[in-house]
């Protein structure tokens, strides 16, 4: 309520914001969580939360009148189609060089996300957080976050048979004939519920081609696991459609936090001032850096030093699609959660994960994600003018991205005597290079802030969620913001509290 006092405000509601929500609550600290987007509690006229992939509604985008899917075109035809302008789940932002896709609503990035849960190779971590002890890491915080979660992987046997994962299969058999490592990749979906949809005695949800706007059944979102824990404390409340626009220091000590309300098209209905003793940004990589940026830059946080808003990268992130033959079939029917990938990172810098393509016709074609070892990263700044907050990655910046992934396909299609789908991404073009799904840092531990999210020059404020990883985990990242969020809390709990 309008000048109410918290202990603990936690701004967004994703990986970090629930681990830090969860733990505070049950050090006994009462937490109040502000999210910009919806509570996606409540189904719709069809009688579902969440849209379907292929059937995009008024829930599907972030206050756009024109979807913008990743996979723009099929056929070479463009797919996207008019939507309602609401505060929809999936926000294509568009940062200049690039579209940055974030989950809106309670819940963030765990909404929308395919669920991989993957612990990078031990042997990788060095690079992904420097300044990390990995003893800890790998014994305790790793674990604990894939506990939290709900982690776990296909039955390799069901693998084997189900119509569901041909595609998968198909994947492996090529990846195996180019002499590459083939790896389950692990997943928050439950398995078990998966193979029912498979049998037919459950409502489809991965096997109805659900994944980019919500999961109506099965996948075990954080709304299911750190988020239900966090509530059933009754220590932690949430106000869905409140946005925060600022945190500046409060005359009696702590901080005043700004907050509009919204509509669900985005208009502002209320603006309420609240005083918290402690601030956790976790507003994700993008909304982190650009509040903390815009706050150091108009005076409200002066005290902010200069690395705020340095270190981002897109995770590597660029896209391809290969044309099989015609004695290769990838499946009419594909579940929309991956369970593998292609892992030449040590060779070539780039895992890819083996995507579906769940259009539910046969399209001969294999889909992949690749994660790479891009080494360029980019700075958020304050753009007095417009009062907002620019990014200058270029686009040709992928081009690392796009050789490392080619490591891969390249030898593949020569060995298989195919070529790269080309009608996926536009007319002719081969590479999805526009985008990423895994924005990471802007905000990096031990630079920004101290080793465990403190920020500099302001007691209480803290960053706890991917704006600290300074922009690649070598595989996809919401175990590690997980495990970081759930070794930086402890640390806070126990010293600062
Ligand atoms: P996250 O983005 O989850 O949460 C931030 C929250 O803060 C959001 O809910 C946002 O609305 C809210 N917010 C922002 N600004 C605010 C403000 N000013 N006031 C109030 N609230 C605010 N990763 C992975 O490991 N495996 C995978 O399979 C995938 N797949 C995937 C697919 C797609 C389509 C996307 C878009 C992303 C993925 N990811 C993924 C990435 C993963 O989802 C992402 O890395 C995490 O969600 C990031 O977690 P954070 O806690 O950093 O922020």
């Amino acid at each position: 309520e309008p000048g109410a006092r918290v202990p603990a405000l936690v701004i967004g509601t994703g990986y970090g914001g629930s681990v830090a929500a969860l733990r505070l609550a049950q050090a006994g600290v009462d937490v109040h969580m502000v999210e910009m987007g919806m509570a996606w509690d409540t189904p719709g006229s069809d009688g579902k939360i969440f849209a379907n992939t292929t059937s995009p509604d008024y829930r599907s985008y972030w206050l756009r009148t024109r979807t913008k899917q990743p996979l723009s075109n099929f056929l070479g035809f463009p797919i996207d189609r008019d939507v309602p302008r609401y505060t929809g789940i999936l926000d294509a932002e568009e940062m200049g060089g690039i579209i940055v896709y974030q989950g809106r609503g309670v819940g963030g990035g765990s909404l929308v996300n395919g669920g991989m849960a993957v612990t990078p190779k031990r042997e990788n971590f060095a690079a992904v957080l420097p300044s990390v002890d990995a003893g800890p890491m790998y014994s305790v915080y790793y674990p604990r976050a894939n506990a939290g979660l709900g982690v776990g992987t296909v039955d390799p046997t069901w693998f084997e048979t189900a119509d569901c994962y041909q595609y998968a299969r198909v994947g492996r058999k090529h990846a195996e004939r180019s002499g590459f490592p083939f790896v389950f990749v692990p997943d928050v979906y439950d398995w078990d519920y998966m193979e029912q949809e498979a049998a037919g005695t459950v409502p489809k949800s991965a096997l109805a081609g659900e994944i980019l706007y919500g999961n109506n059944y099965g996948k075990k979102s954080l709304q299911k696991t750190y988020l239900a824990r966090a509530k059933a404390t009754g220590r932690v409340s949430v106000s869905p459609l409140h946005k925060v626009t600022s945190v500046a220091p409060a005359a009696g000590g702590g901080y005043t936090v700004v907050i509009d309300q919204l509509n669900t098209t985005g208009g502002t209905t209320a603006t309420k001032t609240v005083t918290a003793d402690r601030v956790f940004f976790a507003a994700g990589s993008v909304g982190t850096s650009k509040l903390l940026v815009r706050l150091k830059a108009t005076g409200a946080l002066p005290g902010l030093n200069s690395e705020v808003g340095k270190g981002w990268g897109d995770n590597g992130n660029v896209m391809c699609g290969r044309a099989n033959h015609l004695w290769d079939p990838t499946g009419a029917l594909q579940s929309s959660i991956p369970c593998s990938g292609i892992d030449n990172w040590a060779a070539g810098g780039a895992f890819a994960e083996v995507a579906p393509l769940p259009t539910g016709i046969e399209t001969y074609a294999s889909f992949y994600l690749s994660i790479t070892k891009n080494p360029h990263r980019a700075q958020f700044s304050y753009n007095a003018g417009t009062g907002g907050v620019d990014l200058n990655w270029q686009t040709a910046w992928k081009q690392p991205s796009i050789d490392m992934a080619k490591t891969i396909f390249d030898k593949i299609n020569a060995k298989e005597g195919t070529i790269y789908r080309t009608d996926l991404f536009g007319t002719y073009k081969i590479w999805g290079d526009h985008l990423t799904y895994h924005p990471l840092g802007g905000a990096v531990l031990n630079k920004a802030t101290d080793n465990y999210g403190r920020l500099h020059g302001h007691p209480g404020l803290y960053v706890i969620d991917g704006a600290l990883i300074p922009g690649n985990t070598s595989v996809n990242p919401f175990v590690t913001i997980t495990a970081l969020a759930e070794r930086n809390i402890e640390a806070i709990v126990a010293a600062d509290l």
